[in-house]
């Protein structure tokens, strides 16, 4: 069951070339308990993988790293309107978003693409084109480590925000995400095309009256239009959150800084791309030396082949250092570093 010395570089999307002490694949509960039971008696460090494609590693793991392997997708109840669908933590995230499309569930078709698993995707509540997993997420069962027990985990126990929920705060590397049900539209879906590319992207589909289908397909080829491929370019998407400052700062900025991208969001606060602000930086397609910034879209970092994770880390000092300097924000890695 167990692997010693086990090298990492195909399970993280930046392909860093590192090792783990030890590595375990789960690929049902009964295996995984197990694991966190023998675990419990060797005191190891234990990291749980899903996809790595939102994962950093900057040295060799010096403990245990459990892949999330478990697999099913299942109905746990419906009505009239809604579905409960049941997904286990291994199932590829996209293969999930295309199972609901296809049987006409609504709610995530905006989520399409995003790699990963779906365990991992309530761990920073992935979100993309106007959704967030929030507004569909019912409940979550995950394996609590001290304990080896399941427990359920409602929306509002999870306390998810913006690429924020419990589990990156107080109950960080506490639990294992064994399954997630969210809560989909059976008919009457409510489309949101909030978010102009997609409007724009529908209409060079030429079928501007949206549907599950060609919404998930405006989004794939949005994103393929910008976003690096992580089977050619090594990369974890956005690097950074997008930062959030009080409405009186950015209305100061955007006095001194007149193309600056912000939205307007509740309490009196603004979300500004980061991707502009790196941008006016000069980081866009920057390189230095294994490491760059996407030409395409300058959150997302990249390994140009060959870079350390500690590369990619002074790459990303870099960017915070200089961006610090021009517009006194200061960026926060969204990418778990290791
Ligand atoms: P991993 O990288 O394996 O793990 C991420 C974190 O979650 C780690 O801390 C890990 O320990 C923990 N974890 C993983 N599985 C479990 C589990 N079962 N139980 C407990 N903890 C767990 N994200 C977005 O939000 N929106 C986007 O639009 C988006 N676009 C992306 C585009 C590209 C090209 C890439 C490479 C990444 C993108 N991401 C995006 C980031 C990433 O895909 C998501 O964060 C995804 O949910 C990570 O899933 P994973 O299985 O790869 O997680
Ligand atoms: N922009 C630039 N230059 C750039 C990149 C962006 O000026 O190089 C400006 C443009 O004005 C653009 C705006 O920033 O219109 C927003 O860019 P984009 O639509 O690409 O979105 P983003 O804010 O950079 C966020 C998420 C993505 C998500 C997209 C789509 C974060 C940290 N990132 O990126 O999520 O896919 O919106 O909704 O919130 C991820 O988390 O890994 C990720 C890829």
């Amino acid at each position: 069951m167990y692997t010693q010395n086990f090298n990492l570089k195909n399970y993280n999307t930046f392909g860093i070339n590192v090792f783990a002490a030890q590595f375990a694949q789960a690929n049902n509960l009964n295996t995984l308990q197990q694991i966190v039971a023998d675990n419990k008696n060797q005191n190891n460090k234990l990291l749980i993988l899903g996809g790595g494609s939102n994962i950093l590693f900057t040295q060799n793991y010096n403990g245990l790293v459990i892949k999330n392997n478990l697999l099913g997708i299942n109905i746990v109840q419906q009505d009239a309107d809604f579905v409960y669908l049941q997904a286990h933590a291994g199932e590829p995230w996209h293969n999930f978003v295309m199972y609901c499309v296809s049987h006409a569930y609504g709610g995530l078709e905006n989520l399409a693409l995003i790699p990963g698993s779906v365990g991992a995707a309530p761990m920073q509540n992935i979100g993309a084109y106007g959704t967030e997993i929030k507004d569909t997420f019912y409940q979550l069962t995950a394996l609590e480590i001290s304990t080896n027990t399941l427990h359920t985990f409602s929306n509002t126990d999870c306390q998810f925000g913006y690429r924020q929920s419990i589990f990156k705060q107080q109950l960080k590397n506490k639990f294992i995400v064994t399954s997630v049900t969210f809560k989909l539209t059976k008919h009457n879906h409510n489309y949101n095309t909030s978010y102009g590319a997609i409007y724009t992207e529908l209409q060079q589909l030429k079928s501007t009256t949206p549907n599950l289908q060609n919404i998930a397909q405006a989004v794939i080829n949005i994103r393929n239009s910008k976003l690096p491929n992580p089977a050619q370019i090594g990369n974890a998407g956005s690097f950074f959150k997008n930062p959030t400052v009080p409405n009186s700062i950015y209305q100061q900025l955007q006095t001194q800084f007149s193309g600056i991208v912000g939205y307007a969001q509740n309490n009196n606060q603004t979300k500004i791309a980061a991707g502009w602000l790196i941008e006016q930086c000069g980081f866009k397609g920057a390189q230095k030396g294994n490491a760059g910034c996407h030409a395409k879209q300058a959150l997302v970092l990249v390994n140009l082949g060959g870079a350390t994770g500690a590369e990619i880390v002074q790459l990303s000092n870099n960017i915070i250092h200089a961006v610090q300097q021009k517009f006194g924000i200061t960026l926060e890695p969204e990418v778990n570093i290791i």
